[in-house]
């Protein structure tokens, strides 16, 4: 970490949602690849900005093009990837705008890291399970990337060669297979921050 830096104070969030007639709040999508994250996360980014909410998806394959375009899929890069977007969820959430983020986020430790970070600041965070078994994710494989897991061109794969953490206490635990439908998953996440009264 540098030195002779110096924290300036801004802003409370409370004085900040004040003025701006809303909160803010990060929800954190996180399951395999393939097993809807985005998509949901994209319908519910609509929603929320047909009602009028300032909403802003970040999402892993997107912010790998550009801020995170210097990391991997091994286990430190991950960790990497997942603090950075922490950090710029926070100050998303913080800004008074419904954060989104869509990655794997395999690792259980950096899932709670970001949720400790948006506590410490008072910031909601609303942890979202995209529950899909694996081998739904690798029947539907969109991308063709669990087949070239399986045929050993892609290393450290989620869920092939590499792990993935199911989060034992998520807020919103979304069961997205069966008869699911993206809407219903988007509502169902509404109605719980309805209920929290987060929007
Ligand atoms: S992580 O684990 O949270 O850092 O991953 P994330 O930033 O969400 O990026 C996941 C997307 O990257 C593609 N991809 C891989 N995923 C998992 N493992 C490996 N090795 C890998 N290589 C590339 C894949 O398109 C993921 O997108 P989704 O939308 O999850 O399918």
């Amino acid at each position: 970490m540098a030195t002779n830096i110096t924290w300036h104070d801004n802003l409370s969030h409370e004085e900040r949602a004040a003025l701006r007639k809303q909160g803010g709040a990060t929800i954190w999508f996180t399951g395999l690849s393939a097993s809807g994250k985005s998509t949901i996360a994209c319908a519910l980014e609509q929603a929320l900005l047909q009602r009028g909410i300032n909403s802003y998806r970040l999402d892993g394959d997107n912010v790998r093009f550009g801020l995170n375009k210097d990391l991997g899929f091994s286990e430190a890069d991950r960790n990497e990837n997942i603090r950075r977007i922490a950090e710029v969820s926070k100050l998303f959430a913080d800004s008074c705008t419904i954060a989104l983020t869509s990655f794997i986020s395999p690792y259980k430790k950096d899932r709670d890291s970001a949720r400790v970070l948006h506590e410490q600041g008072g910031l909601p965070f609303v942890e979202v399970y995209v529950d899909v078994p694996i081998d739904v994710a690798e029947t539907r494989d969109p991308k063709g990337l669990y087949k070239k897991a399986r045929e050993g061109i892609i290393k450290e794969f989620t869920g092939i060669s590499a792990p993935y953490e199911a989060p034992e206490k998520p807020e919103i635990h979304l069961k997205n297979y069966g008869d699911l439908t993206v809407e219903q998953a988007a509502q169902q996440v509404i109605e719980y921050l309805e209920s929290k009264k987060y929007i």
